[in-house]
């Protein structure tokens, strides 16, 4: 499976971090993005070590790809079109946007492209495949909703970051888990990261 990972100036780089070192331990190929807002975002949210042994967001976009993780991860520039996941005839198997920023919800909804995160979320629609998009913003607005309904309308799952609390997290390390491990669970990734609902969670 070759999944596309597109992280935007939204708060919340670090489940896009976490995501992608699963992400690395489950699938063939991993194509990741990252806009110009998101690379400050980074710079402001993840300032400590990594929080993931593998792989740091902050040191893949500092410093490019880890030796080790070359075969696996392909990591563009945003400005780059020619890059394959930028054509129909490449398209990935699925696609998460993650955190997804209100501008970016907004442009990928009007089929805007103005970047090859945005594009790539285009041929992902129109070849028909997997597209999980994970806003932050709160409030919304009317704009930011009738933009989501619009992808759902699409096909496109909307899965927002927002936390469950019937999973009584003790920790925002546990909270970061349970949204990886839904959005594992949307791309039909087995894993053991989610605190699934019984009696036992009563
Ligand atoms: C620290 C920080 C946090 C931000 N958090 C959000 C957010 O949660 N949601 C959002 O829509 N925009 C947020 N923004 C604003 C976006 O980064 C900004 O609108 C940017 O233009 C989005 O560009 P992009 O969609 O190309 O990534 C934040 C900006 C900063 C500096």
């Amino acid at each position: 499976m070759r999944v596309a990972v597109g992280v935007t100036g939204a708060s919340g780089a670090i489940v896009a971090e976490r995501l992608v070192a699963e992400l690395l331990n489950h699938v063939e190929r991993v194509h990741l993005m990252f806009t110009e807002a998101s690379v400050k975002v980074v710079a402001q949210e993840l300032q400590g070590p990594a929080s993931t042994e593998g792989f740091s967001l902050k040191q893949t976009i500092e410093g490019g790809i880890a030796e080790d993780l070359r075969g696996k991860l392909r990591v563009y520039g945003v400005q780059d079109l020619f890059a394959p996941i930028a054509s129909g005839s490449s398209v990935p198997d699925a696609m998460v946007i993650v955190p997804c920023s209100m501008g970016t919800l907004s442009r990928v909804s009007h089929g805007f492209s103005s970047n090859l995160l945005e594009r790539s979320a285009d041929v992902v629609l129109k070849e028909k495949r997997n597209l999980v998009i994970c806003p932050r913003e709160s409030p919304l607005s009317s704009i930011h909703l009738e933009n989501m309904l619009r992808l759902a309308n699409q096909g496109v799952t909307i899965a927002p970051l927002m936390p469950a609390f019937y999973t009584h997290p003790a920790s925002i390390d546990d909270m970061i888990k349970q949204f990886v491990g839904r959005i594992l669970d949307l791309l039909q990734i087995e894993n053991r990261l989610v605190k699934r609902w019984n009696h036992r969670l009563l």
